[in-house]
């Protein structure tokens, strides 16, 4: 069967509209045709600084935000990144094949570090890619399913593999990334040109998917729309009102243009409220799950470490086949 493999960093409380819009919604229809691995990637989180208890909070957070949004643990892998130390390890061989100046080039790297300037930057931040490049080639997916914002770090990760294989002989399969056409891009809601993110997003231009319905449905009847008054889907020229259609396309599985019909003689307020109504009623439930899988943290707990398991069994021989043919003598 073929195989799945992406993650989400536990670096907030909850996860945003455009981690499941892009992310989460595509996992779980892939869990049915694909063998899935699905894991928190909380080593890549510290590479900016996080509060340790937060973090940890977090990291189950995630995982049970992955559960409530459907992802079936009897039919994926679900796991946290640093409980399977090959990551960490690959990532040193990773770092070893990687040029200065590729690595220069990733755009997040020179988008996060341009705030505080390279010099303050941590070097973590600068190796995140290679990291990213260890999770996938670990498990020798055959896509990544990923939101817009990741394709370059999977093109990376091919490359390195296909260096790899050259250098060494062949041992991975080179990944892609599985970008849907609907939802990989969703963007802020006050600032509709730029996407939205936990980190640079205004709270107003944030839609969380653990936010009391209530505040949800605000933040989306207020959503900055554009000039004109014709429901009509235009990236360029009306942003906020594409960003709203986006979002109800995907999230009443029904196409834009269907949509605009739909709304034709209809005025933004319209939109909005249809926006908001079809947004809480999909992530109510996962919301009351979240919060109904945290009462009992030992359970999740324990699914991690099923998890951990099952997912050490496929990266520990790969681990162990690329020290081989890197020539690190086998311990006695
Ligand atoms: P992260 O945690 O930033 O985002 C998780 C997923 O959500 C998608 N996403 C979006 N999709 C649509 N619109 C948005 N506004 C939006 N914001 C985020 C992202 O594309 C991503 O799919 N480096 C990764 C985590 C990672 C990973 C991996 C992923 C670590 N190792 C291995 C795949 C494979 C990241 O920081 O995603």
């Amino acid at each position: 069967r073929a195989r799945v493999l992406s993650g989400m960093q536990p670096s907030a409380d909850s996860l945003h509209l455009g981690n499941y819009l892009g992310a989460l919604v595509n996992w779980v229809k892939a869990q049915d045709d694909y063998d899935s691995f699905y894991f928190i990637p909380d080593m890549h989180a510290i590479t900016v600084p996080q509060d340790p208890a937060e973090l940890a909070d977090r990291t189950r957070r995630t995982a049970a935000q992955y559960i409530a949004g459907g992802i079936d643990v009897e039919k994926s892998t679900l796991f946290v990144q640093s409980h399977v130390p090959e990551h960490a390890q690959l990532t040193w061989i990773m770092m070893c094949l990687t040029g200065f100046g590729e690595a220069s080039r990733m755009t997040q790297f020179k988008d996060k570090s341009a705030k505080g300037g390279v010099e303050s930057a941590g070097v973590g931040l600068f190796t995140y890619p290679m990291l990213m490049a260890a999770d996938i080639l670990l498990y020798n997916p055959d896509a990544v399913p990923v939101g817009d914002d990741q394709r370059q770090h999977v093109e990376l990760a091919r490359d390195l593999a296909q260096r790899f294989n050259h250098r060494f002989g062949e041992t991975f399969i080179l990944p892609k990334a599985l970008i849907r056409k609907d939802g990989a891009r969703i963007y802020d809601l006050q600032n509709p040109t730029s996407k939205m993110s936990k980190s640079a997003s205004s709270p107003n231009g944030l839609v969380n998917i653990l936010d009391d319905p209530k505040v949800i449905a605000k933040r989306i009847k207020s959503a900055v729309t554009d000039t004109g008054t014709v429901v009509s889907y235009d990236r360029e020229e009306k942003p906020g009102v594409s960003n709203l259609l986006e979002i109800l396309s995907t999230v009443s599985d029904t196409p834009v243009d269907a949509l605009v019909e739909q709304f034709e003689g209809k005025m933004y307020g319209h939109l909005k409220v249809a926006v908001a109504d079809a947004v809480v009623e999909r992530l109510e439930p996962i919301r009351s799950r979240t919060l109904e899988l945290l009462e009992d943290p030992a359970e999740l707990d324990r699914l991690l470490a099923r998890g951990a398991e099952k997912a050490r069994a496929v990266a520990s021989p790969v681990l162990a086949e690329v020290y081989r043919k890197v020539g690190f003598l086998a311990p006695a």
